[in-house]
C-alpha cells in the first residue's frame, strides 16, 4: 500500500511531489501533516480488521483497485460535465458508466454518438472500445466502486436553489448503494449540501440500512463532494492540469476520492470537510461574478468618460502581482457564474446575513442586457433611425465564444428585448443552426447565413467566436454593436464598442 496516502494530502501523481510552492500548495501541506500520520496507522488497521462484507473489498483493496484501474467509476449526468469526466476516466483505462435520465443521450453514446459539438463521435467510440457504455438503469449502481454526480443545479423562478435533480438523483442510487461504497456529488451548491441532503437522503432510501461512514472504524459507504471546474471552450489550460479539491463526509472517503481523481488529475487537493469543497467551488464562481460586474459598470463610466475600458484593462494587466484582468460583457451566461452566487445567497439568509457583494453585482450584471439595447437604441439614432421596425442581427447565441452553450445565454434576453421594443431580430450562429424553445425562452429562430449581414441596420456582436472574420462583417455592416472588442484594432465610425 506505499502510497496509498501519499506524503500529504495533496495527491499529484508524484510528478510533482516537491513542487508544492504554487497556488498556495505550502499551506496545505503544513496543515496535512497530521492526517499523513492518521492514514498510515490506519493502513495497519484496515488489514487487522479484513474484510467489509457484502463487497468482499476492504478500503485497502478499492484504493489498490483505483490505482490499478479496476475500479468501476459511475457517472451520472451525461451532460457537459459528466460525459468529458467520463471519457478521462475512460483514457486513463477505467471502466465507465454512465448514467442518464434522458433516454436519447443513452442511445447516442451507446452508438457512439455525441451531442457536445467540441466532443467528436471518433472520442465516444474509442472510449466505448474501451469498455464505456450508457444506461438509465439505477439497478448498475450496485456494480460501481465509485459513483460520481454531475447533474444540474439550477435556480427555481424566485432564483432559488433548486436541488431537485440532485435530490431525484441521490434517491433513485439509495436503494443500491452498497457498503464502501464512494459516492460524490460534482455539481455546484451551497455549503452544507452533501451533509444535510446527500447523506440523509442515502441513509434513509438505502435498502440495505447503510450509514455514512464518518470514521476509519465505522462501515458503510464513504460520500465526498469535489467542485467540477472545467472551463469549458478552454484550450489554454488541460483538463488534467486543473487542480481537483475534494472533502469528505470521513478520512477514508477522502482518501478514496483522492485514489480515484489522481488518476486523472495531476494534483488533487483535499479539504477539510464537504463544505469546505463546496464553499471554495462557491468563492471562485463569486470572485469572477464580482469582477465581471465592477468592469462591466466601469465600462459604463469610461464610455461617458470616452475612455477604452479594454486600453485601460490591457495596461492594467500589465502589473505582475495584485491585479487579474476580467472583461466586460453584454450580461452573464452559462450554467455557473449567473446562478452559482445565489446558491450561497440564498443560504446566507439561514444565518440572517444578506450576501450584499453578490447581490450586487447580480444587479450590475442583470442590468447589461438591457445597457446593451439601450446602446443599439442610441446607436440608430445617430443614424436617423429608429429601434421600432429596425432590422437586427445578433452575432452569437452561445453564452462565450466557440462553444455550444446557450444556456442563461444573454443573447437570448437581448434578442426578446429587442422584440419588445418593435425590433425584427435575426441571428447567426456557426453553433446553432436553429434555436427553440428553453425554460426560458421560445425564439424558433433559423440562423440567417453572413451574407445577407448588409441588408441589416445593425449588427450586434454579442460573443467573439472564434470563426467570424470580423473585418469582413465590419465592412458589410451599416452599423456594428461590439459588446466584446472583437473588433479590437478596426477602425471606423461604424463600430461602437459597447
Ligand atoms: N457546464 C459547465 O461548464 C459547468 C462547470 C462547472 C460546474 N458545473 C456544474 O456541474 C453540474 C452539471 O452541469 P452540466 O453543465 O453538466 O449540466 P447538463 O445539463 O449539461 O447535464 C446534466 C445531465 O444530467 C442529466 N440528469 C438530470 N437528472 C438526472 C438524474 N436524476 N439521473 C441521471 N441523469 C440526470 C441530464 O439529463 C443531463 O444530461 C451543475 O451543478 C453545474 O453547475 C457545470
Amino acid at each position: 500500500m506505499a502510497g496509498l496516502a501519499g506524503k500529504n494530502r495533496v495527491a499529484d501523481h508524484g510528478k510533482h511531489e516537491n513542487d508544492q510552492k504554487a497556488g498556495g500548495a505550502e499551506f496545505r501541506r503544513d496543515e496535512c501533516a497530521p492526517l499523513t500520520c492518521c492514514l498510515n496507522g490506519r493502513l495497519k488497521l484496515y488489514i487487522i480488521h479484513g474484510m467489509d462484507g457484502l463487497s468482499g473489498f476492504t478500503p485497502n483493496d478499492r484504493i489498490r483497485r483505483m490505482q490499478t484501474r479496476e475500479a468501476r467509476i459511475g457517472i451520472i449526468g451525461m451532460g457537459y460535465v459528466g460525459l468529458p469526466l467520463a471519457l478521462l476516466f475512460s483514457d486513463e483505462r477505467f471502466k465507465v458508466t454512465g448514467f442518464d435520465i434522458d433516454p436519447a443521450k443513452v442511445s447516442a453514446l451507446n452508438a457512439g454518438g455525441s451531442y457536445i459539438v467540441r466532443i467528436e463521435p471518433e472520442t465516444i467510440k474509442k472510449a466505448r472500445g474501451a469498455g464505456f457504455r450508457a444506461t438509465a438503469d439505477y439497478a448498475e449502481i450496485e456494480r460501481m466502486d465509485a459513483v460520481i454526480i454531475c447533474v444540474p443545479t439550477p435556480l427555481d423562478e424566485h432564483s432559488d436553489p433548486d436541488l431537485s435533480y440532485v435530490r431525484g438523483t441521490i434517491e433513485s442510487i439509495a436503494p443500491h448503494v452498497r457498503e464502501g461504497q464512494l459516492i460524490v456529488l460534482e455539481s455546484t451548491t451551497y455549503p452544507g449540501t452533501t451533509e444535510e441532503i446527500v447523506i440523509p437522503l442515502l441513509e434513509k432510501g438505502n435498502k440495505r440500512g447503510l450509514k455514512a461512514a464518518r470514521s476509519e472504524e465505522q462501515t458503510g459507504f464513504h460520500v465526498g463532494f469535489s467542485p467540477e471546474r472545467e472551463d469549458p471552450g478552454n484550450d489554454v489550460v488541460a483538463r488534467h492540469d486543473i487542480p481537483k479539491v475534494v472533502g469528505g463526509c470521513g478520512p477514508i472517503a477522502v482518501e478514496l476520492a483522492t485514489a480515484m481523481y489522481s488518476s486523472i488529475f495531476r494534483r488533487v487537493v483535499a479539504v477539510s470537510s464537504t463544505s469546505v469543497a463546496e464553499m471554495t467551488k462557491l468563492l471562485e464562481n463569486i470572485y469572477r461574478c464580482v469582477n465581471i460586474a465592477l468592469v462591466n459598470e466601469l465600462k459604463q463610466l469610461c464610455m461617458r468618460m470616452g475612455i477604452d475600458i479594454h486600453e485601460v484593462i490591457d495596461a492594467a494587466k500589465t502589473k505582475p502581482f495584485g491585479f487579474q484582468a476580467f472583461y466586460p460583457g453584454p450580461g452573464l451566461g452559462g450554467h455557473c457564474i449567473p446562478i452559482d452566487p445565489y446558491y450561497l445567497s440564498w443560504k446566507a439568509r439561514e444565518f440572517d446575513f444578506r450576501t450584499r457583494f453578490i447581490e450586487l453585482a447580480g444587479e450590475l450584471n442583470a442590468r447589461m442586457p438591457y445597457f446593451v439595447v439601450d446602446q443599439v437604441s442610441t446607436g440608430l439614432n445617430e443614424q436617423s433611425k429608429c429601434l421600432k421596425g429596425a432590422k437586427i442581427l445578433v452575432l452569437g447565441l452561445a453564452y462565450k465564444r466557440d462553444i455550444d452553450d446557450l444556456r442563461e445565454s444573454p443573447s437570448l434576453t437581448i434578442i426578446e428585448l429587442l422584440r419588445s421594443r418593435g425590433a425584427e431580430v435575426a441571428y447567426n450562429d456557426p453553433y446553432f443552426p436553429t434555436v427553440g424553445r428553453g425554460r426560458h425562452y421560445d425564439l424558433n429562430m433559423v440562423s440567417t447565413p453572413l451574407d445577407k449581414v448588409e441588408t441589416f441596420d445593425a449588427t450586434v456582436i454579442m460573443n467573439d467566436h472564434s470563426s467570424y472574420d470580423y473585418r469582413a462583417i465590419e465592412e458589410k455592416s451599416k452599423l456594428v454593436m461590439d459588446t466584446r472588442n472583437a473588433t479590437k484594432g478596426i477602425q471606423s465610425a461604424k463600430i461602437v464598442r459597447c
